[in-house]
Parts: structure tokens; C-alpha cells; sequence
């Protein structure tokens, strides 16, 4: 049986990645014979210039009727003053909520092949990274009532409100212990318990799902904290469970220490398919249609949406084989390294798929 697969290209980079991983996913299909179908729906930018919209109807409804998402990537400095509910950020939280993608996962992975371009010192690079933040993706200060920007005493005020409730801790804490489990058993939770009351619960909260989980080893570290300690010894870290606020800043440096945003994948996942995936890094609009940005994000992205969106994981597998085999040889400029052949983003896409094929 055929699965579908929804292509959300987005803005900036987005198209010229999105066409990349596609042609991954077509090799690594047409290799075990299975069949993908793909549609494509606006979003982003791109969807608020067509629609007025950032997210239409349309577009939520293609992301339902398929087996999974990929997207690219959404934003640039032409949408940059539009108003929050147009701006093509929107359009991203606001399908990550309709499909109740809650779970974020981000794996950091520092491939041997890449130990060069990594940004810490040779003696803490060798000690390996190999973690994964496991970020809550439809909570918190992100979407928390009451918030906006109104008059307090003649003072223009702006105001936002961190917010978890119970079960939303609960839920994505079981989805950090069940990773740790696939992994090393040692999650570490981020909070900043010693100001904030969200912070408080969630550590109560997490420490309370650990008792379901006897094997793994807990620990809690403050957000400033694990800001330092990724780039002082990464290598301490297994799973790093977080709030979506603290996910998205911690899971951006660790993909940087790793050697480029250009690398690092991402799946969101909710406890009903379709899950959706999309490499961690933006719309790059500075380098936007000159065939510069290094696709491998999202290619290591349609490795995900194979392994836990269409349960084909062995193709996922043939997807990361391809993208380590093609990293000895060429690079894009991000990853650039002496003695590499330096190529742009539609080559790598041929490379990889070509090692896919062969
Ligand atoms: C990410 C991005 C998004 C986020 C933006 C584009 C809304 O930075 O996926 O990390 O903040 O979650
Ligand atoms: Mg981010």
C-alpha cells in the first residue's frame, strides 16, 4: 500500500532543501520498491502572500490526509512587520497545534566525519556528542493566555505567560524517559525552578513520572546551567528534557557545537500520526535561491519520517549510510573543510540520492 507524504516547502531555503529530501525519500523508496505519493500545500510566507493567510485551511486538511509531513522551513524580512497572527511563524506553531504535535524530538549527533568542522576544543570534541533534547512543543510561553501589548499606566507594555498544566509535563516527560530508554536511560530535565513556578510544577512532575521508569538515571539542571555545560562537556548529556522555550534555544546550540545548523533533524510527534519533520534550522533568506544551503538537515529529516513516521526503517537507515558516505567527499560551504570538494545544495541532493540508489 502507497503512503502519503505532505511536502510544506515553506519560504527562503525551504524549496530548494524540501526538493532534496524529496529526491532521498523517491531513492530510498524506489530502492525497496515501496510506493510514496506526495501533495504540497502552502505555508509561511508563501502561503500568507497566496492566502492572506500563513496556515489555510487547505493546507491543515493535506497535512491530515497524509501519513506524514516535511517541511522546510518558514520566515524572512519580508513578512518581518506584518502582525503576529499573518507572520509566517505563525504558520508553523499553529499546524504543530492543530496536529497536537507535542513531542519534539532533536537529536545532536556529532558525525566522526564532520569532527573537523565541530566548533569545541579537539580534547572535548573526542569525548563524542550524542544527545537528544526532547522538547514540549505546544505549551508554555509559546502559546500561554492572557498575552499581548497594551497600555499599563501610559506605558506601553508587553506581556507574555509561561504556562503548564499537569498533564502536559506528564506526557512529554514519558516521552523523554521511553527515549532514554532506546538510549543511554539518563535524562536530564531542564527548568529554572529557582524563579519560576512553571518550572517548580514541572520538576515535580517529572521526578513523580521517574518512579515509573526505575532504570533510568534523572537528573535536573537549571537552563543557564545546561547552556554551559553543552559547550563545556556535552558529552554528559543522553536526553535533555525540556519546555518548548528552553528546547528551541538549547536545541539550536547544540546543533551549532555539533559543527552547523545544517545538520541536525527534527521530528514533532503527537499520539495520532501524522507526525511532521523538518530540519531544525530556518529559512537562511540571506543565502535564499542561490543553491548555497546544505540540505543534509532535511534529508537526515526524511530519514526520521521514514524510521518513526512510515515504520520503514531500514530505508531510513540506507538514508543516513548515504549521507555519511557523501560527507567524506563533499561538502556544502557551512561544512566546508581542506582537501573536500565543495558543492551546492542541488548536488549534495544528487549525491546522496545517487549513494541511495547505488
Ligand atoms: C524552531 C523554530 C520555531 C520555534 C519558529 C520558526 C517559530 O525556531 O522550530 O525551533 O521557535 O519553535
Ligand atoms: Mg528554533
Amino acid at each position: 500500500m502507497s503512503k502519503t507524504i505532505c511536502l510544506l516547502p515553506g519560504d527562503g531555503i525551504g524549496t530548494e532543501i524540501v526538493a532534496q529530501g524529496r529526491k532521498a525519500l523517491e531513492a530510498a523508496a524506489k530502492r525497496s520498491g515501496k510506493e510514496l505519493v506526495f501533495t504540497e500545500a502552502l505555508i509561511g510566507g508563501a502561503a500568507y502572500d497566496a492566502t492572506g493567510n500563513p496556515l489555510p485551511a487547505q493546507t491543515v486538511a493535506a497535512c491530515r490526509a497524509a501519513d506524514a509531513v516535511f517541511l522546510g522551513a518558514v520566515g524572512g524580512p519580508k513578512w518581518d512587520s506584518l502582525p503576529p497572527e499573518k507572520r509566517p511563524e505563525k504558520g508553523i506553531l499553529g499546524i504543530r497545534k492543530e496536529l497536537g504535535l507535542f513531542a519534539n524530538l532533536r537529536p545532536a549527533l556529532l558525525l566522526p566525519e564532520l569532527a573537523g568542522a565541530c566548533l569545541l576544543k579537539p580534547e572535548t570534541a573526542q569525548k563524542g556528542l550524542d544527545l537528544i533534547v526532547v522538547r514540549e512543543l505546544t505549551g508554555d510561553i509559546y502559546f500561554g493566555q492572557p498575552r499581548g501589548i497594551e497600555e499599563r499606566n501610559g506605558v506601553r507594555t508587553g506581556y507574555n505567560t509561561m504556562l503548564y498544566s499537569e498533564e502536559e509535563i506528564r506526557r512529554i516527560a514519558r516521552v523523554g524517559f521511553e527515549t532514554a530508554m532506546k538510549r543511554k536511560k539518563c535524562v536530564c530535565s531542564i527548568d529554572k525552578s529557582n524563579v519560576l513556578e512553571t518550572s517548580r510544577l514541572w520538576r515535580e512532575i517529572v521526578s513523580d513520572v521517574a518512579k515509573s521508569y526505575p532504570e533510568v538515571e534523572l537528573s535536573h539542571m537549571y537552563v543557564d546551567n545546561a547552556a554551559m555545560q553543552l559547550v563545556r562537556d556535552p558529552s554528559q548529556f543522553d536526553v535533555l528534557l525540556t519546555g518548548n522555550l528552553f528546547g528551541d534555544i538549547l536545541s539550536d546550540e547544540a546543533a551549532a557545537i555539533t559543527g552547523s545548523l545544517g545538520m541536525l533533524p527534527s521530528a514533532s510527534m503527537g499520539s495520532t500520526a501524522p507526525a511532521l519533520f523538518e530540519p531544525i534550522h530556518g529559512s537562511a533568506p540571506d543565502i535564499a535561491g542561490q543553491d548555497k544551503a546544505n540540505p543534509l538537515a532535511t534529508i537526515l529529516s526524511a530519514a526520521m519520517l521514514l524510521r518513526l513516521g512510515l515504520d520503514m526503517p531500514e530505508e531510513a537507515a540506507c538514508i543516513e549510510q548515504a549521507v555519511s558516505r557523501a560527507l567524506k567527499d563533499y561538502r556544502t560551504a557551512d561544512i566546508m573543510e581542506e582537501g573536500k570538494t565543495l558543492v551546492g545544495c542541488e548536488r549534495m541532493g544528487d549525491i546522496v540520492a545517487g549513494y541511495i540508489l547505488g
